[in-house]
């Protein structure tokens, strides 16, 4: 049994979108570091769009939220791997980062950012700001993939591959050293 769950959690659902790729690729070098368990989490597969409700306001969880929350609640951290939009975040990343509340709270969060010029920086700024509202940390290291269009395929990036390996494997190695650290905090001192 891996020693870490860091599930990579998808920004969009845009029928044909590229950032999938990008996610693909990243789980498939997380899936190199033999002490990490990992798996995409497409919000296309969950029963929401708009947020209507929070997961603890609901009468009655359809089984995909509970399945969603259970797997979150159990996770060491997250990988967000997530398009800009408009200079932002997409908002069904939102609705998804708005159902839960203590599944994310004293977690890390890597953050991966894809984009045109900008690479997905903007968003993955605005991400920052919103993980502080979690309760959360997010990893230091900015990562941002531009010109995805161009830069990735469906087998992983196209060019300056070695950059890009290197760039994904050092947001795991950070992202693995702030789940432990702060799975052994939680463990410690419980939240209030
Ligand atoms: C609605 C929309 C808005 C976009 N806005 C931006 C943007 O602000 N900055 C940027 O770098 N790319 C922007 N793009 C381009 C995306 O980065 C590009 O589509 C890329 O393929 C990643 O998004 P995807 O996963 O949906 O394909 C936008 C794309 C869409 C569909």
């Amino acid at each position: 049994m891996p020693e870490l769950y860091l599930p990579i959690l998808l920004g969009t659902i845009r029928r044909g979108n590229r950032t999938g790729d990008v996610a693909r690729f990243v789980l498939s070098r997380g899936r190199r570091f033999p002490e990490v368990e990992t798996r995409i989490v497409d919000p296309a597969t969950l029963p929401f769009a708009n947020l209507v409700e929070r997961e603890w306001e609901m009468a009655e969880r359809p089984p995909e939220i509970a399945g969603f929350v259970d797997e979150m609640a159990r996770a060491d951290g997250f990988l967000i791997v997530t398009p800009e939009y408009n200079y932002g975040i997409p908002g069904t990343l939102k609705n998804l980062l708005d159902l839960v509340y203590d599944e994310w709270n004293r977690k890390p969060f890597g953050l991966l950012g894809v984009g045109a010029i900008a690479g997905g920086q903007r968003a993955v700024d605005q991400l920052r700001v919103i993980v502080a509202g979690l309760g959360a940390v997010s990893v230091p290291r900015p990562v941002a993939i531009p010109r995805v269009a161009s830069s990735f395929g469906p087998d992983g990036p196209t060019d300056d591959i070695e950059r890009v390996n290197t760039t994904i494997d050092g947001l795991w190695r950070d992202l693995i050293w702030y789940a432990r650290a702060l799975k052994v905090a939680r463990a410690a001192d419980a939240p209030a």
